[in-house]
This record gives C-alpha cells, sequence and structure tokens, in this order.
C-alpha cells in the first residue's frame, strides 16, 4: 500500500521534535533543490518528513548517535509489516507489569545483540509511546530507566502514521554516526540541517563551563567548527539553537534569524509561553 503524499510525518515523541516550527522555517530553507540533504541529528525527523513531502531532494542522509533510533528507522523501512505485528502484540498485552518487562529487556545478558532488530524497534515504539513524556533516557549502565507515563490510551500501534514513513524513508540511508563525520561526505550542492541539543539558555558568552547531558560546550564548539567547514566546502548550511549568548558568539558573522518557539513540554500551565530560538544560516 502506497501512503498518499503529504501524509508523512513524525512516529516518535521526541526532546526538541521541530514540527511546530516548520511554519517559521519554511521561508528559510534553500530556494534551489539540493543534490544530497543530510540530518546528523534526525531524532523524530520532522524536518526530514516536511522536505520529503515537498519532494525537495533526490538523496536523503539520516544519523543520529543514539543506536536504538537508528535501528527503528531501519526497522520501520525495511520491516514495517513484522514491526506492525510486534506493536499490535504489544498493544494487546499493555499494562504497567508487561510495561516494566519491555523496560527490562536491556537488563538481559547479551542485550542488544540477542534481540532481533525488529523486537527492539518494536519495544522503543512501544515505550516511546507509554512512558512518561515520551522521554529516551538510560543510565550509566545504559538501562532505560523512564518509568510509565499516566495515559488513558496511549497510542501503542498507528498504522497509518507508520506505513507512510516507511514509505518516505524508501531508499534513505540511515546511519549511527556522530555530526563530526559530515564534513567528510558532503560537498557542493548539499543541503544539511543541524539540529543539536540545544545550548542551555544560561551559559554565558564567556564560556564558563556548563553541560547538558553528553553534549557540553565543546561539542557546540565542534558543531560551529563542522558548519563552517561545510560552508567552506560549498554545502547550504541550516542550524537550530537556543537563542543564548554562547550561541551568538559562535556563529558571530552568519546570519542568524530568530523564530519563536513554545515551551519545551511543561506540565505547569504558567510556564508554558513563547521563547525565542535561533536558526543560523550561511546564505
Ligand atoms: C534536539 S534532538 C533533534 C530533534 C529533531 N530535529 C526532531 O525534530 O525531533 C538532538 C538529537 O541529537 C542526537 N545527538 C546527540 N549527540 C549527537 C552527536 N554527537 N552526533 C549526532 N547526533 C547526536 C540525539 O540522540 C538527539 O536525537
Amino acid at each position: 500500500m502506497r501512503a498518499k503524499a503529504g501524509q508523512a510525518a513524525p512516529f516518535l515523541k521526541w526532546a526538541g521534535g521541530k514540527g511546530q516550527l516548520l511554519a517559521q522555517y519554511a521561508p528559510l530553507f534553500p530556494p534551489e533543490r539540493p543534490a544530497r540533504y543530510f540530518e546528523p541529528f534526525v531524532g523524530s525527523g520532522a524536518v526530514f518528513f516536511h522536505l520529503r513531502e515537498r519532494d525537495f531532494a533526490g538523496r536523503y542522509h539520516l544519523y543520529d548517535v543514539n543506536p536504538e533510533l537508528i535501528n527503528v528507522y531501519r526497522v520501520v523501512r525495511d520491516e514495517i509489516e513484522t514491526l506492525i505485528a510486534r506493536l499490535a502484540e504489544h498493544k494487546a498485552r499493555h499494562s504497567p507489569e508487561h510495561y516494566t518487562a519491555v523496560r527490562n529487556f536491556d537488563r538481559a545478558p547479551g542485550w542488544p545483540q540477542t534481540a532481533a532488530d525488529v523486537e527492539r524497534a518494536a519495544r522503543m515504539i512501544y515505550l516511546n509511546k507509554t512512558c512518561f513524556n515520551g522521554l529516551w533516557r538510560v543510565n550509566s549502565k545504559g538501562h532505560f530507566n523512564v518509568p510509565l507515563g499516566r495515559y488513558a490510551n496511549p497510542p501503542i500501534l498507528d498504522e497509518p502514521r507508520l506505513r507512510a514513513a516507511s514509505e518516505a524513508l524508501q531508499g534513505v540511508t540511515i546511519a549511527v554516526r556522530d555530526f563530526r563525520s559530515v564534513p567528510e561526505e558532503a560537498g557542493p550542492g548539499d543541503f544539511v540541517y543541524f539540529d543539536p541539543p540545544y545550548v542551555p539558555l544560561n551559559a554565558t558568552s564567556n564560556f564558563t563551563s556548563y553541560s547538558q547531558g553528553d553534549f557540553g560546550e565543546a561539542d557546540q564548539r565542534a558543531l560551529a567548527d563542522v558548519f563552517h567547514a561545510l560552508d567552506a566546502r560549498g554545502c547550504r548550511v541550516m542550524l537550530s539553537n537556543a537563542d543564548a549568548p554562547l550561541v551568538h558568539a559562535l556563529y558571530r558573522g552568519d546570519r542568524i534569524e530568530i523564530v519563536q518557539a513554545r515551551r519545551a513540554i511543561n506540565t505547569r500551565a504558567d510556564r508554558r509561553g513563547a521563547v525565542n530560538e535561533v536558526v543560523v544560516l550561511n546564505y
């Protein structure tokens, strides 16, 4: 079954998902079709699915350092029928006990080598739909440790959405990569869109140390170097980040546009509202 154009959209909840910003991004994408499209921090892939629906480019390359996430994309691309069958089983068995059992798969000796790719992918989607806020968080041993969310009827299996995504992913290159490898690959005529973990808003321009997860100041600096290396190689480059002094310092002299985002998932209504973000462009 072929999905109709206009249907493909993210099938995972992901921190920093860009779905809400696409309308503001539309005038910022390059005017011409690039030879190839690279998205090195793919996450839930909101920008990829949007551009793919516009048939924006011929060749797409999606990368991320999260191996479970990359496995999910490959399975959605290559094993959609088996994946849907496995998710139907999770949906039928969903309960707090089943959640804990599935969450603990990664405590088994030999994980993940001992599990089939499709089992790992079904597990990740099931946990993403049922855990607290769709967070993906592992502890120092690599064990997923997010508690069960409070959802009356979580959308464990959304078949039309998964099929549309599978269709959109046909022919797409999907790999576990660090963003630092992109300049070895991208060249003149290519378009690279970066959506890294954001600089914390309280980071200062004198680069006092901070860290957010594993992505700290050294990574933000390395990313700015990669951005400028790709610029020198003749690529179109676009990058999202927080409207923080560190970001303005790293991209001084580049074109910076401000967009308005709704705040990240916040259960307290009084902490919701708009927040500025930046888009850095080399064109
Ligand atoms: C802000 S999210 C991307 C959100 C995505 N644009 C969306 O719409 O859902 C950042 C992603 O970067 C990935 N990441 C973190 N460090 C990385 C690295 N060194 N190289 C590549 N990807 C990395 C994370 O696994 C995460 O999926």
